[in-house]
């Protein structure tokens, strides 16, 4: 048990970790990777709390996305090797053939009030419609803001969950939050809206009988109705590349079978969800977005229907190929990290400074990129080819492999299947030759 660690200086927990995994002089441990520049290492580590370093990932591009006509050079951060390469290869193969469209599924985001309460739902009810005017009100000096930017809160309305568990209500908050995540916006009027119901519960003389708890006041990650519809299409006499190595019809009816697949069998759905999330979660670190909402809201988006499921559909109609999904997302353009991060500004700025909207259009299409990319890897030439390959360097520098060694080793597997035990065992032929 450590006592204050979080009361140590940066300079002391770092001499505690060293202590800790036995490598005391390693001094420079902590230094390899950082920026060299005082104020935005000052800046980034004071995002979080108990920082001993900075922990740097690649900053990538993946050029020509081609969204609703508009071209994109997306960034993405990400440690996997192939993301990116995937990606911009898919990218590229739907540039050529139209691009991605998309359409913007609403933008409501919800939080809700959770109540514990005796009170029957119908008096609940009518307590909220008369008291509607106040509860806006209590949250007016915030809300106001918003409204001016073009949102604001939508909707307040009473749900009844008490078939779920005893005397449970929701008070289901509706929000515009318009560029902005707005998780700060959300809760602090949800906190605001509990205290007037509260305080409305112990002034009403007609409410005196009841009791009422506010268990608790958050948003929802979960926003089926702040989502993206994205999707490609083609003849199916496009979708050769020149590479495909195989007849076009079998390719688009391999690739629909393995969408299916997806769409039925849970061990499936999630890896294949998983290839989606590869590129979404690359562009919202790189963006400063909450990936971790953004995951969570897509994977039960991907139940709603009580089994979990493929994100992505795919068809073949009529002789045309046509790839889409639905993606739920709240993302910000303003605010936040987003607006703090010198990497995420560069990211919005490289991306023409986007609208929160226009955002989600650019995270869903680097999304169905990367599933497009996995899928048709899989049903062709299997994953590892290409992964494997992109994977060489990593087990190269991982063997501290020099310039020269890398060039022969992959001169050498360029036709070979490579595994981390044959590169070792090649290097260390090499190396004793
Ligand atoms: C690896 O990061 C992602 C894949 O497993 C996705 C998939 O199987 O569809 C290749």
């Amino acid at each position: 048990m450590i006592k204050g660690f979080s009361k140590l200086s940066t300079a002391e927990k770092q001499k505690l970790i060293l202590e800790h995994i036995g490598r005391e002089s390693d001094q420079e441990l902590f230094t390899l990777t950082r920026l060299g520049q005082k104020e935005t290492e000052e800046l980034i580590t004071s995002f979080s709390e108990n920082v001993i370093s900075i922990f740097p990932f690649p900053y990538s591009i993946a050029p020509n996305f081609l969204i609703d006509g508009q071209e994109y050079l997306v960034p993405f951060v990400t440690e996997e090797s192939s993301v990116v390469a995937a990606a911009a290869k898919s990218a590229k193969f739907w540039f050529e053939r139209g691009g991605f469209k998309t359409e913007i599924i609403g933008n409501t985001k919800y939080g809700q009030i959770h109540i514990i309460s005796d009170i029957s739902f119908d008096l609940f009810n009518s307590k909220i419609e008369e008291y509607k005017d106040r509860l806006f009100a209590a949250v007016a000096s915030i809300n106001d803001k918003m409204i001016k930017r073009g949102g604001g809160i939508k909707t307040i309305s009473l749900l009844d969950k008490s078939s779920q568990l005893s005397e449970y209500f929701q008070l289901n908050v509706g929000f515009n939050t318009c560029d902005a995540m707005g998780a700060n916006y959300m809760n602090s009027c949800l906190e605001g809206i509990a205290n007037e119901i509260n305080s409305i519960f112990h002034n009403d003389p007609t409410l005196d009988a009841y009791i009422l708890e506010v268990v608790m006041s958050i948003l929802s990650n979960y926003s089926p109705e702040n989502a993206v519809k994205i999707w490609v299409d083609t003849p199916v006499s496009e979708l050769d590349d020149g590479r495909l190595g195989m007849d076009t019809f079998d390719f688009a009816r391999k690739f629909v079978r393995a969408v299916e697949i997806a769409e039925v069998d849970v061990n499936r759905a999630v890896t294949h969800n998983k290839g989606m999330y590869n590129g979404i979660d690359s562009v919202a670190l790189a963006t400063g977005n909450d990936w971790r909402a953004i995951e969570a809201n897509g994977h039960a988006y991907a139940s709603k229907s009580g089994t979990y499921s493929s994100l992505s559909h795919a068809t073949v109609k009529d002789d045309i190929f046509r790839f889409e999904a639905i993606i739920p997302m709240q993302v910000g353009t303003v605010g936040g990290v987003t607006a703090l991060h010198p990497l995420t500004k560069l990211s919005l700025d490289i991306l023409g400074n986007p609208s929160a909207e226009e955002l989600m259009k650019v995270i869903a299409a680097a999304g169905l990129a990367s599933n497009f990319a996995a899928v048709k890897a899989l049903t062709t030439t299997g994953i590892q080819k290409g992964h494997m390959k992109m994977h060489l360097s990593n087990i190269l520098s991982g063997l501290g492999a020099t310039a020269q060694e890398t060039e022969l080793v992959k001169q050498y597997f360029s036709d070979k299947t490579i595994s981390n035990a044959e590169v070792e065992y090649y290097l260390k032929k090499l190396r004793s030759e």
